[in-house]
């Protein structure tokens, strides 16, 4: 209990100094009234802005699409590119001239028409976003450049797609959400993994109601980082300009949490029927990163005596508007399997990604909806040939649309691909799309709360709902198709409209 009221007491001096105000207050077992949540201020909509849920704009025949950052994501993504229908790649920017003309080059090799260049320095991308023929610009730089590259490409009439995560603080959240309302340009979050055959399975499964009531989620990014974020200039692999150690050193908190949480955020229709409401984060201290740098550059290096803040594991749980909890988990320092866990849990079912795909579910699931599926148990993981089935009978329709292409293409095992046809064949046909600033904002805010809760002794952080009141208003996450192309893969839902 005392730790309670000390908790409480440091709160009380901190949200004096720092927040807005402290929301939602909690009974103390010795009776106390205590306020306990942190609570960031909302900012007020300007006059006329209205929200832009299943934003809709017009058909762009021909998507010209500009990229920034051309590392080792964004190189791909040009590669990619040139394996979409009804896009022209009409400028490249990097800081490295060298980055902007292998792109170049490699467009030119495969028949396509040389893209203006710029390059130079970390401004040469505010004359690239001003380009007036350009549609989209696709950004991948590293995280410090995401909002501000993506506000003034709105603000200069652009649509934009941002690498993960899109915002790095939760004013930059903000900034994303005003600059698309007042622009009314789409600014979606190139999150990949909600694309995975996975999860948009599990996405399918769930919508179709075959885990029931799904009550709790879990997500993670636990991918051993350490050689790449140590890896100086030249060494393969290497970060430009060491920008994700230097992130690892200043911030703490789970700053890199949208592939954990973005399918799991579909699942339970956040800002489409359910919205997150606190969360509450903790980490571990720092070993990880010291340990490994001491053994690549020894002891009295500066890397072994950089006082590094990111503790090697974040867990961030969140309760939701609906009552369901999600568990979100960030580690990129320690040696263990590669893992977004992906876990759903349900009143009829389980699934889970990682270590090994499984899918649960009770007798009287609603699995294959008249298919003959037989012995289901909640307690024990199904056959691997009745896996296979579900998989084949629960394949989402954007799979069916375009999965067989993404495996030709690659990327992440096609998921990249999958995302960055849909954002483009719903420019093309003007239909909402799938991702919209919302999720992009709500994803990423995580970086800044669950730093702020840990710097506040693991307080619970209300989330803010960046749809500002319209939460509830979309039913569930949709994927919009044409008429015909809805016909085509047999499905009745066409394209949600306002
Ligand atoms: N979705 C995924 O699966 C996935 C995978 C890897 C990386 N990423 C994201 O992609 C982004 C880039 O990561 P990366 O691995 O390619 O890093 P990288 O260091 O290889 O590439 C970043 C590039 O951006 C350039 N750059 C930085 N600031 C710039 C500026 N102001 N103007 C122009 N160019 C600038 C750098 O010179 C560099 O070439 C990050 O946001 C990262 O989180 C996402």
């Amino acid at each position: 209990m005392k730790i309670k009221l000390v908790l409480c007491s440091l709160l009380a001096f901190t949200a004096a100094v720092t927040f807005q105000s402290c929301g939602s207050s909690a009974a103390s077992s010795d009776g106390q009234k205590t306020s306990n949540v942190i609570e960031l201020p909302v900012p007020a909509r300007e006059p006329g802005q209205t929200d832009v849920l299943n934003l809709v704009t017009d058909p762009i025949d021909t998507v010209h699409v500009a990229f920034v950052g051309l590392g080792m994501r964004g190189s791909d993504a040009v590669r990619r590119y040139t394996h979409i229908p009804g896009v022209k790649i009409v400028a490249l920017c990097d800081v490295y001239e060298d980055r902007v003309k292998a792109s170049n080059k490699m467009l030119q090799d495969n028949g396509f028409p040389a893209a203006q260049e710029y390059f130079g320095d970390t401004a040469a991308w505010r004359k690239m976003v001003a380009q007036p023929d350009v549609d989209l610009v696709y950004i991948t730089t590293g995280w410090d450049w995401h909002t501000p590259i993506a506000v003034q490409a709105m603000k200069d009439g652009k649509h934009v797609a941002i690498e993960v995560p899109a915002a790095m603080t939760v004013d930059e959240c903000w900034e994303l959400v005003n600059t698309a309302e007042k622009t009314r340009k789409h600014c979606m979050m190139l999150e990949n993994c909600v694309y995975d055959n996975f999860e948009m399975a599990t996405l399918n499964m769930a919508q179709k109601g075959l885990f029931g009531e799904v009550v709790h989620v879990e997500g993670a990014y636990l991918h051993d980082l350490r050689s790449m974020n140590f890896a100086e200039e030249g060494e393969p692999g290497h970060y430009a300009d060491m920008w994700r150690l230097k992130q690892n050193t200043k911030r703490t908190g789970d700053i890199y949490p949208t592939h954990g949480l973005g399918p799991i955020s579909q699942i339970l229709g956040i800002h489409r029927g359910d919205k997150m409401n606190t969360l509450v984060s903790m980490n571990t201290d720092e070993f990880g990163m010291t340990e490994y740098a001491k053994k690549k550059f020894g002891d009295t290096s500066v890397y072994a005596k950089t006082p590094y803040k990111m503790g090697d594991h974040t867990t961030t749980l969140i309760r939701t508007e609906n009552g369901k909890t999600m568990m979100v988990q960030h580690d990129v320092t320690s040696p263990r399997p590669y893992s977004r866990i992906h876990q759903v849990s349900g009143t009829k079912g389980f699934a889970q990604k990682y270590p090994v795909a499984s899918i649960a579910l009770e007798t009287d699931s609603t699995a294959g909806q008249g298919a003959d599926y037989q012995n289901l148990s909640g307690h024990s993981a199904v056959s691997r040939e009745m896996f296979d089935r579900l998989m084949e009978d629960y394949r989402h329709p954007v799979i069916r649309q375009v999965g067989a292409l993404a495996q030709e293409v690659g990327g992440h095992g096609g998921m990249d691909f999958v995302m960055d046809y849909r954002l483009i064949y719903c420019l093309r046909n003007g239909l909402p799309l799938d991702m919209d600033v919302y999720d992009a904002a709500e994803m990423s805010c995580l970086t800044g709360l669950s730093e702020l809760s840990i710097e506040n002794g693991s307080a619970p952080v209300a989330i803010p709902d960046f749809t500002r009141g319209a939460w509830n208003r979309l039913k569930g996450q949709s994927h919009a198709f044409t008429p015909e192309d809805a016909q085509a893969l047999g499905l009745d839902i066409v394209a949600a409209e306002e």
